[in-house]
């Protein structure tokens, strides 16, 4: 484990074949530090997810540049609207000519009131909305919690990849690169800890609820769970277990429809 005492960006880890993390850290004074990640789909239509933190931007954009030629980037997925995921915006917009940012009409709306972005070079999804890239679908999943209700979430069959933009999140005492690392309390205490700090509303949510939503996430069995703010995993592994006991206790194995219908979307 690395400790973090500055922001710090990290190399690229590849998440199977068609899939990077561009992962950087932030340190949290007194708590430890988080990561911060943006991914980019490779492939016949570069995609990038999210776009880092403005405090590492020359970092950043030289680690996006090793691994895409910036003039054939062609999408960049927004989560949503916080700092630390449209830290490089702009300057990832007037250094990739033909990119255009995927939002929906509320993030579109506050990127206009932020002066970020550029409307005529968005693609607005609708709620429920597949986009379709490179050959792949990715289906909107809306992610068990966040702090920006623009998030947007994804499911990619193909690859069994679940991007879950703020949720599962996670404070930890240093730098690690995938969640196998960390002992089982240290990734417990650090989910729980920033999900109290991002959603503090969870703590209120009805259980029940929280446990279908969960029971949902389970079913739709993802090989690889990308957070913004997680070290990499593969799988859900214990993280569903560990905010079921923090937060969803009593939960019920009856699945929402609104969950229902985003599975069996997702898989088709
Ligand atoms: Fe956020
Ligand atoms: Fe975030």
């Amino acid at each position: 484990m690395t400790p973090i005492e500055n922001p710090t960006q990290q190399p690229a880890q590849e998440i199977g074949d068609a899939w990077l993390a561009l992962p950087s850290w932030l340190p949290v004074p007194g708590l430890g530090a988080i990561p911060v990640n943006a991914f980019l789909l490779k492939g016949p239509e570069p995609m990038l997810v999210d776009t880092g933190l403005g405090a590492l931007s020359d970092e950043f954009v030289a680690t996006l540049s090793a691994h895409v030629d910036l003039e054939d980037l062609r999408w960049i997925w927004l989560s949503h609207t916080d700092a630390d995921h449209i830290g490089n915006l702009d300057r990832v917009l007037a250094l990739a000519p033909n990119a255009r940012v995927v939002t929906n009409f509320l993030g579109a709306g506050k990127m206009g009131m932020m002066g970020a972005g550029s409307p005529e070079r968005m693609r607005l999804l609708e709620p429920g909305e597949v986009f379709e890239v490179g050959g792949r679908r990715l289906h909107q999943i809306r992610p068990p919690y966040y702090d920006a209700p623009e998030t947007m979430g994804f499911f990619d069959a193909k690859d069994g990849v679940f991007f879950a933009a703020d949720s599962f999140g996670a404070v930890l005492p240093g730098a690690v690169e995938e969640i196998g690392q960390l002992a089982d309390d240290a990734l417990r205490d650090g989910l729980v800890t920033w999900s109290s700090i991002d959603a503090p509303w969870l703590a209120q949510m009805d259980q029940q609820a929280l446990g279908s939503i969960l029971h949902g996430l389970e079913a739709m069995a993802p090989a690889h769970v990308l957070s913004g703010h997680l070290p990499l995993a593969d799988g859900f592994g214990p993280l569903l277990r560990h905010l079921a006991g923090a937060y969803g206790r009593g939960a019920t194995r009856d699945l929402r429809l609104e969950t229902v219908a985003q599975i069996e979307a997702a898989l088709g």
